[in-house]
Formats: C-alpha cells, structure tokens, sequence
C-alpha cells in the first residue's frame, strides 16, 4: 500500500550535509508546529522547541562536543570524531533543539516530535539529520551557559536536536530488516 504519508516515511533519509541557503520563516514556523502538534503521553507537552540559525553559537556548542568526547576512552568514542573536519550539525542552516522537563519518561514524547519534525521536513523538499551527539556538549562546564543561550526552561535539559536544509547529499535507504517484524493472530 502506499499513499503521501507512507512515501514520505519510506523516502526519509539522514543527510549529513546542506547546502547554504536558508530555510524561510515560513518553513521553520511550519517545522516547529509540526512538533508542538505531536502526541505526548497524557498530553503533558513536555518539551520547549529551540531554533538555532547562528552558526557560531553551533560551532561552539560543536566544540564543546567534541572536547567531551575526546576526554572518554578511545573505545567509547562516536567512530565519527576521528574525522578532524567532523561536525555534530553538518553546517545545516537551521537547529531545532528539543529539551524536556526534567522527569522520567518525558524524552520520549521529544522523541516522538522530533520524527514529526523530520517527516515535515521531507514533505517540504528539505532534508534532515536528528542529533543525539550535541548531548555531549551539556556534560562539561558550559552545560548552563548553552542551556541559557538556547533558552531551555527551568528545570529542563536536552533531550534531542534536528539539524534541517538543503540536503547536499544523497542517500540509498539503508537496509529495511524485516526480522524485526512478528505477527501474532
Ligand atoms: C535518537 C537518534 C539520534 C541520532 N543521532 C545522530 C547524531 O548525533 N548524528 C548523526 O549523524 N546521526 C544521528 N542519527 C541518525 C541515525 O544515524 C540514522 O537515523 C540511521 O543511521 C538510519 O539512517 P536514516 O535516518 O537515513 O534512515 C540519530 C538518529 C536517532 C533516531
């Protein structure tokens, strides 16, 4: 069966990297209300939504990650970092950082809007990456200092980001594992 939602699931990809040009505020309104439209449980909308277009507030909370990350063990660290050009955003022109009320269970309904997020992204002809790695920049000194700059609410922390624009590359859908589907009737 196929129909606009599913083509769009199908034909999501994670870009890692964008072209220059801006996303217009008329996208990044339509963005950002397609994750405070999301479900969450008992609809406690537990998450404050953070666009991030300065590219140097992004460069440092980059460095920041990346200065965490090579303070752990070799062996623990993301196998991306050994690229010395390697950036946790891609140089995308837009950053939507999610973080979530303090509280057990509440990054999942952010993960839930994060997806949102992408598959609006692709219904507009843009592209996305979600981001787990920018974590690593609120685990060190400046943890406060970037919560203050993204205007993360009292008593919230990351949960998630979503880098979005132009893709400038492409992608093969990666394998669809099948075993992971069971049928009980
Ligand atoms: C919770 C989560 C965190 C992720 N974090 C990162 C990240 O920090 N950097 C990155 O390049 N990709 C990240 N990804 C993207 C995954 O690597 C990607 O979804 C996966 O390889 C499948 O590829 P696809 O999205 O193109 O289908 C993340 C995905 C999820 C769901």
């Amino acid at each position: 069966m196929i129909n606009k939602t599913l083509e769009l699931l199908d034909q999501r990809r994670s870009h890692r990297a964008y072209k220059k040009t801006p996303l217009t505020d008329e996208q990044i309104d339509a963005l950002v209300y397609a994750g405070i439209s999301s479900p969450s449980a008992n609809n406690h909308q537990p998450w404050h939504f953070t666009v991030v277009k300065n590219q140097e507030l992004l460069n440092e909370i980059n460095q920041e990650a990346c200065n965490n990350v090579m303070r752990l063990p070799e062996a623990s660290r993301n196998a991306r970092f050994v690229d010395p050009d390697f950036h946790i955003f891609y140089h995308a022109p837009a950053v939507i950082f999610i973080s979530a009320i303090n509280q057990p269970g509440k990054k999942l309904d952010c993960g839930i809007a994060v997806q949102s997020i992408a598959i609006a992204a692709q219904s507009l002809g843009l592209g996305s990456v979600i981001l787990g790695l920018p974590n690593f920049a609120f685990q060190g000194d400046k943890k406060e200092a970037f919560e203050k700059a993204l205007h993360f609410p009292n008593n919230y922390e990351f949960a998630i980001a979503i880098a979005v624009g132009h893709p400038d590359d492409e992608k093969d859908a990666p394998v669809r594992d099948y075993q992971k589907i069971s049928f009980v009737d």
